[in-house]
């Protein structure tokens, strides 16, 4: 390969280096354009544009692959736990015992959050969005947590653990109040997730059986979730984190642009475009046509497209057989589960998708799994958040320790040239 792109402009050549990755992916490195050219590039929404270097997450969208730190997602899913998943993102290698114990010991024993967060959280209108409340009091853990603030090395490891121990905590806050029901605090002696279904399920009133079968399903839709390389959360966080705001307000801007319904929104958006077709009599076919002319309708086929995935999302293969496996296990039918399928079925034999390669992506059939799980849609995005945790966590830090310049793009200004100021009384 080449190690020079020759670039003509003006009649003057200039030549930039070009690198590889460890994975084949070839970029040229323009660094150097405006200053060696007086030209910047244009490339609306990043489609070319490689932002940083990065030794976490590789996907191929045409291939359909995606690895952590060189594992296999399909390897993890299978062989790892969540919290496992989470150390290899964010520390780089696999944990042997010693280190998992001690980063789950620690994890367990921070998971009670400030109770002065409390009354922030009281103030929020009872129906208001899960993903605002808990954007909201992730961006104040800053101020109850701002001892630490800007601090790096040991410290770090202190907000990391924080993060990871708290989040599941808040996220509860907000469905246990719109039941009605008593916030639940956490508990030491569970585990990670059996704690989040603690925490969610439990009454005062009655004991809580944590079902194993439950507990499988959202490790796996966790890890699933947990890093995807330099999507618009992760870089946004890591764009926020760039002008060396504090990890939690990173987080918390990562949150907010994951609650999007063209991003991790969308799994909401997929249970109540499945309900809606539902409604309507199940005529899947009508609502492909309708996704085919999103051009004049303005319906878009939620869970299908993918901007990197031209091939099929991996995720998605796992997620799939994950719902069947799930639904039978706790004997559940649910009809969506079957229009789903038709939905996938009709639109992979159909021109419109096939020649755009839009296939199903990992929001698909999430949705499914969570409400079998008793998880209530508005929640989905949440549960989301809670497993792309550890890949911001990891983005920032990497971000922070290659210490990367601050992010600032430029632009091509299309607006009105020098004018005249008219003052007031003569406009
Ligand atoms: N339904 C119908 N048509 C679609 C869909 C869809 N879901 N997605 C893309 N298209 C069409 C577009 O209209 C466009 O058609 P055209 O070439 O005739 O103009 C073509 O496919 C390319 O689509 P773009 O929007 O240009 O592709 P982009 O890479 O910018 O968008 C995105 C990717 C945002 C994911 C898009 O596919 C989409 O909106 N999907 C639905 C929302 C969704 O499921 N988001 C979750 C993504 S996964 C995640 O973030 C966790």
């Amino acid at each position: 390969m080449a190690n020079t792109a020759e670039l003509t402009v003006d009649g003057k050549s200039y030549s930039f280096p070009t690198l590889e990755g460890t994975e084949h992916e070839k970029a040229f490195d323009i660094s150097n354009l405006r200053d060696q050219t007086g030209y910047v590039t244009l490339d609306r929404g990043y489609k070319n544009t490689g932002a940083t270097k990065s030794a976490i997450t590789f996907l191929d969208g045409e291939q359909g692959i995606l690895q952590y730190r060189g594992y296999a997602i399909e390897d993890l899913a299978a062989k790892a736990s969540f919290l496992e998943v989470a150390y290899l993102l964010i520390y780089g290698e696999l944990p042997t015992k010693d280190q998992y114990s001690q980063f789950e010991t620690s994890i367990r024993r921070h998971t009670l959050v400030n109770e002065d967060m409390r009354k922030i959280f009281d103030g929020f209108p009872v129906k208001a969005h899960p993903m605002g409340v808990l954007a909201s009091l992730v961006s104040a853990m800053s101020a109850f947590y701002s001892d630490l603030e800007g601090a790096e090395g040991d410290k770090t490891d202190l907000h990391i653990i924080r993060l990871l121990a708290k989040l599941p905590t808040i996220a509860t806050w907000s469905y246990k109040r719109s039941q009605g029901h008593p916030i639940n605090y956490p508990k030491n002696s569970l585990d990670y997730i059996p704690n989040f279904l603690n925490m969610m399920f439990s009454l005062p009133v009655e004991d809580y059986k944590i079902d194993p079968v439950v507990v499988e399903a959202l490790n796996v839709l966790l890890i699933l979730h947990a890093d995807h390389e330099q999507n618009c959360s992760t870089s946004t966080v890591r764009l926020v984190g760039s002008s060396q705001a504090n990890i939690y307000s990173s987080i918390s801007a990562g949150i907010s642009a994951l609650w999007g319904p063209l991003h991790g929104g969308a799994n909401q958006e997929v249970i109540e475009m499945l309900e809606d077709i539902k409604a309507d009599g199940g005529d899947v076919a009508k609502y492909v046509d309708m996704a085919k002319n999103a051009k004049t309708t303005g319906f878009r086929l939620f869970g299908f497209g993918h901007r990197v995935y031209k091939n099929f999302d991996p995720r998605a293969k796992i997620i799939k057989k994950a719902a069947d496996d799930v639904l039978s296990k706790l004997g559940i039918n649910d009809p969506v589960l079957e229009i789903a399928k038709g939905l996938e079925e009709a639109a992979l034999h159909d021109d419109y998708f096939v020649s755009r390669k839009l296939y199903p992506n990992v929001d698909f059939y999430s949705g499914i799994i969570y409400r079998a799980l008793g998880i209530p849609t508005n929640m989905f995005t949440v549960m989301f958040a809670i497993g792309r945790l550890p890949g911001w966590i990891a983005q920032w830090k990497e971000m922070r320790e290659q210490k990367e310049p601050i992010g600032r793009p430029r632009q091509i200004y299309t607006g009105p040239t020098l004018r005249e100021f008219v003052s007031l009384e003569n406009r």
